[in-house]
């Protein structure tokens, strides 16, 4: 159920018979205060500016053709020019019902497209920090939103598989294996192995010349160094997979599409940018001069596709697979979620991209970039000692910390169940902090905050659910089987609905802007709207009939947020 899209269209409708220029926008929005109704028509004034009448006499012809069969109780002109729109509350307790009833909730299936969402991808042979964690919690939030919505979503986790460093890796497991000692055991601390062959490279000069022989056998196709290489592949993939995994992440080895899959296509793409007269020679390189980037003199930037050595770049293999994405996996959009530190590389490739007509501009290339994770000091966020903090053990200190949280909450509990809970409770607040913030900002992480029971936290959501389960519990109620109807008899109520019926308006936001903080607020509200109803109307004692629709309401409730925790990749509670 879209209301604002239902009354969008109707107004715009109206507008139209009233003379409005076809396509002049309704701008129906949810009314700021209850004294305008439930939602407000915005769009009149600008048309009636540019037709030069007046906007309250243009108002009241919209409003004599306005047909809300049902569905208003009540409509006025307001202000200058506004349409306020009271909701019937029939119609409004019919809704309700529905959404009750259906799996979906009343959320419609959305036009089908095929939407590429690349996100995650981490690097081989390096540990995976937390600036990889915002892209993969927000981007599987987004995926996992896509696809309820219906479309055919596919997951591309771009994996940094390819490049120079493997020729130094692949000296090093080298002589590991000579060595004989378990590789795997040796490759546990990988980020450590990264370390150690870089050293070895600076240091030892035979090691270099060995491991520069080795990037080009690599490129060549060898199989010995492919072996290698998949081997490190293979073991960084296990260790990613436990984060995943962990995190309540939906990808897995079969999303992986890898730097290193575009490389057997890059070149062909170079000549044919070279034979389309978008790259020149330059200095004996491949160059794409772009005129809507300048350098720092003002001239045009100089993009490079192909170095003098004949090697490729990280923007090559961008521009081979955003072609890969809409020639062969057929997608009408494409969502990258990478860090704003990327956004002048991304834009650069597209701009190759489109120039050499690889995507046409009806295919969307989207970059929902996002901030830097910054410490409680405003500086980014590090180690004690300055290093990167590894994503296992910010996991780790997450689960400690929810562990004692729940100790004092809930000392009774069996060691078991407290495990559980803490598990939930921390990897849902590493998330939630995460996806409750608006994207392009930096995000600063803070551990009380995140955890707080108060406030639009992962635990404050995880605990509205959890309440409103236990009042079902506490009644041996089971709540996908109510009798009774939904009836309205309280303000609270007729609150309460509107704000439910409003889940389809916060899912299709997520779509649009690939923001999933959308989808948190509603819920935030959705709970603090749930409260005031819970406090002012009592479900248990009041009598049969409005008891039902009572029950009716918190059902409804809790699956709306058990359904939108779970589009964020959070799991609920029946107890904490
Ligand atoms: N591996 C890259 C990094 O760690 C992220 C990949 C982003 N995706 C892309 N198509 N470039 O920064």
């Amino acid at each position: 159920m879209n209301i604002q899209a239902l009354l969008n269209d109707k107004v715009a409708a109206a507008m139209r018979i009233a003379g409005a220029p076809e396509g002049s926008p309704a701008a129906v929005r949810q009314s700021a205060k209850p004294l305008f109704g439930d939602y407000q028509a915005n769009g009149i004034m600008a048309v009636a500016k540019k037709q030069g009448c007046n906007p309250r006499d243009f108002a009241q012809k919209v409003l004599d053709v306005l047909d809300l069969e049902g569905m208003a109780s009540k409509t006025e002109i307001a202000g200058p020019g506004f349409i306020n729109i009271f909701l019937d509350e029939t119609w409004l307790e019919t809704q309700a019902e529905k959404a009750l009833k259906d799996p979906r909730l009343g959320v419609n299936l959305a036009e089908k497209q095929t939407i590429v969402v690349d996100y995650s991808g981490p690097n081989v042979a390096k540990e995976m920090h937390v600036g990889h964690l915002r892209s993969t919690v927000i981007g599987d939030a987004v995926v996992r939103t896509l696809a309820f919505l219906g479309h055919h979503v596919i997951r591309a986790n771009h994996l940094g598989d390819w490049g120079t460093q493997f020729g130094m890796l692949i000296a090093n497991l080298e002589e590991h294996e000579t060595k004989g000692t378990d590789i795997s055991m040796d490759l546990r601390d990988i980020e450590g192995f990264y370390r150690e062959s870089k050293k070895r490279y600076d240091d030892d000069e035979t090691f270099a010349k060995k491991a520069r022989e080795y990037v080009v056998r690599l490129q060549g196709g060898s199989p010995y160094c492919k072996e290698k290489w998949h081997t490190l592949v293979q073991i960084t993939l296990e260790q990613t997979q436990r984060n995943y995994d962990r995190l309540n992440v939906s990808l897995t080895d079969k999303d992986v599409m890898g730097e290193s899959m575009y490389n057997p296509m890059l070149s062909e793409i170079v000549t044919d940018l070279k034979n389309k007269g978008i790259a020149v020679e330059s200095e004996g390189a491949l160059v794409v001069f772009l005129d809507e980037f300048k350098n720092k003199d003002g001239d045009p930037m100089g993009v490079i596709v192909q170095k003098r050595d004949g090697g490729f770049l990280y923007t090559t293999t961008d521009i081979a697979c955003a072609k890969y994405r809409y020639e062969t996996l057929h997608a009408d959009r494409i969502l990258y979620f990478i860090d704003s530190r990327q956004h002048q590389h991304l834009l650069q490739a597209w701009s190759i991209v489109r120039k050499a007509g690889y995507v046409p501009d009806t295919v969307s290339l989207e970059h929902h970039a996002f901030g830097m994770m910054l410490g409680k000091d405003g500086r980014p966020f590090k180690t004690r000692t300055g290093g990167t903090v590894r994503l296992v053990d910010l996991l780790d200190e997450a689960q400690i910390r929810a562990k004692k949280l729940i100790e004092t909450k809930n000392p009774a509990l069996c060691e078991d169940e407290k495990n559980n809970i803490a598990e939930t409770v921390a990897m849902g607040a590493v998330k939630y902090a995460d996806l409750s913030k608006h994207r392009t900002t930096d995000y600063i992480f803070d551990w009380d905050n995140m955890l707080a029971f108060e406030g639009n936290t992962a635990p404050y959501m995880q605990y509205a659910y959890t309440r409103i389960t236990s009042i079902f519990n506490k009644a041996h109620l089971d709540k996908n089987t109510l009798d009774g109807k939904i009836k309205i008899s309280h303000e609270k109520e007729k609150a309460l609905i509107c704000k439910l019926l409003q889940f389809e308006e916060a899912i299709l936001g997520v779509s649009r802007e690939g923001q999933p903080h959308i989808l948190c607020s509603y819920l935030f509200e959705l709970a603090g709207e749930f409260s005031s109803f819970y406090e002012k109307c009592p479900v248990l004692n009041a009598e049969n009939e409005i008891k039902q629709s009572r029950l009716k309401l918190a059902a409804l409730t809790a699956n709306t947020i058990q359904q939108g925790l779970d589009l964020l990749g959070i799991k609920t509670l029946e107890r904490m």
